[in-house]
């Protein structure tokens, strides 16, 4: 059986509820993608073109940096990647995460959540950052979704 890591970043806590949720119900390691700097509520105002998310989400190689590492990315066969959809894809910090690692042999499979927007093209743009990995297209989830159609998704990853 594939070993498996649910990676998520999590502005408000809904990702973080739902990776959670997944690391759980599949047995895998979990690995909060923390920035350094975390993210206050005017940094998330979207309406606010000077943001901090505006910003950083209208440069593409904006890399915002990240508290720590997976000890051992080595071992995983499979990495879930959760994050909240910023302006249609994955936030800067996923770019951050794709770049960090050597992920050859391994896959990567995008999960998220959103006010209403998918995953758009966030597996795509994770597949040209993150190096050797296989990267699918991946998921958008609903805040209220369960433990067990969490893992009926996954499983087909494992
Ligand atoms: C800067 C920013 C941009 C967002 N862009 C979108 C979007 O394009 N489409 C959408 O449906 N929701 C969008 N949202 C809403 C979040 O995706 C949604 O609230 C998500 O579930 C938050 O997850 P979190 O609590 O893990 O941070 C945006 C939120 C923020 C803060």
């Amino acid at each position: 059986m594939s070993k498996a890591l649910v990676a998520y970043f999590s502005a408000s806590g809904i990702t973080k509820k739902l990776a959670c949720s997944l690391a759980t119900a599949i047995g895998a390691d979990l690995f909060e993608i923390e920035p350094e700097q975390k993210y206050t509520d005017e940094d998330l105002d979207w309406q606010n073109h000077h943001s901090r998310s505006s910003v950083e989400m209208n440069d593409r190689s904006s890399r915002p940096a990240i508290v720590s590492k997976v000890l051992d990315m080595s071992q995983y066969d499979v990495v879930f990647v959760g994050f909240p959809v910023w302006w249609y894809r994955e936030p800067s910090i996923i770019d951050t995460f794709a770049e960090s690692y050597d992920f050859s042999g391994k896959t990567i499979v995008p999960f998220a959540t959103s006010g209403s927007s998918g995953i758009g093209d966030s597996g795509k743009n994770i597949g040209e950052l993150a190096k050797g990995a296989k990267v699918v297209e991946g998921k958008r989830f609903s805040s209220s979704t369960s433990a067990v159609v969490l893992k009926e998704w996954a499983q087909e990853y494992l």
